[in-house]
């Protein structure tokens, strides 16, 4: 029998794009923040990025994917970036539709969930496998 070493790039792609993730939906907070306070402009930027934040989760479900093969790695991040997608989705349409009631909580877990899998990616250490 021989270990063989597990491949380290399809988690540092899930920790980057996990944490770019993060980022872009502080940064929804923040422009939120800003054209709740008056300055109208942000809301321009609050859609852009909502929008861009739709593709930025479509590419960390492919890199899930490649985190369970070729990676060896656990299956559940992908449904975990399914269900993360269908929630940016779902955001963007109540945010056009200004449900703002439904709008706001569904953000906050959002951040939540990502702030969790952010987490997760971090601490995770791929295992050697067994041949
Ligand atoms: C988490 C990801 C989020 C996405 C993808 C998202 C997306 C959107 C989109 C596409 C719009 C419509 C923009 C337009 O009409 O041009 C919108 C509006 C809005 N969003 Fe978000 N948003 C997110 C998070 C948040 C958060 C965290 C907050 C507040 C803390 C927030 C507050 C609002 C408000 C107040 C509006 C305006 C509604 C209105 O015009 O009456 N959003 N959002």
């Amino acid at each position: 029998m021989s270990t063989i070493q597990p491949r380290r790039w399809p988690i540092a792609l899930v920790r980057v794009l996990a944490i770019v993730t993060l980022l872009q939906v502080l940064l929804q907070a923040a422009l939120a923040g800003g054209f709740i306070s008056g300055h109208v402009g942000y809301l321009t930027a609050h859609s852009v990025n909502g929008s861009v934040l739709v593709l930025t989760v479509m590419a960390l479900g492919v890199a899930t994917v490649l985190l369970f093969r070729p990676g060896r790695g656990p299956w559940w991040p992908i449904l975990l970036s399914a269900v993360l997608w269908w929630m940016v989705a779902i955001q963007v349409g109540i945010g056009f539709a200004r449900l703002v009631g439904f709008h706001i909580p569904l953000g906050a877990s959002i951040l939540a969930l990502t702030g969790g899998f952010v987490w997760w990616s971090l601490s995770y250490r791929p295992r050697r496998v067994t041949a």
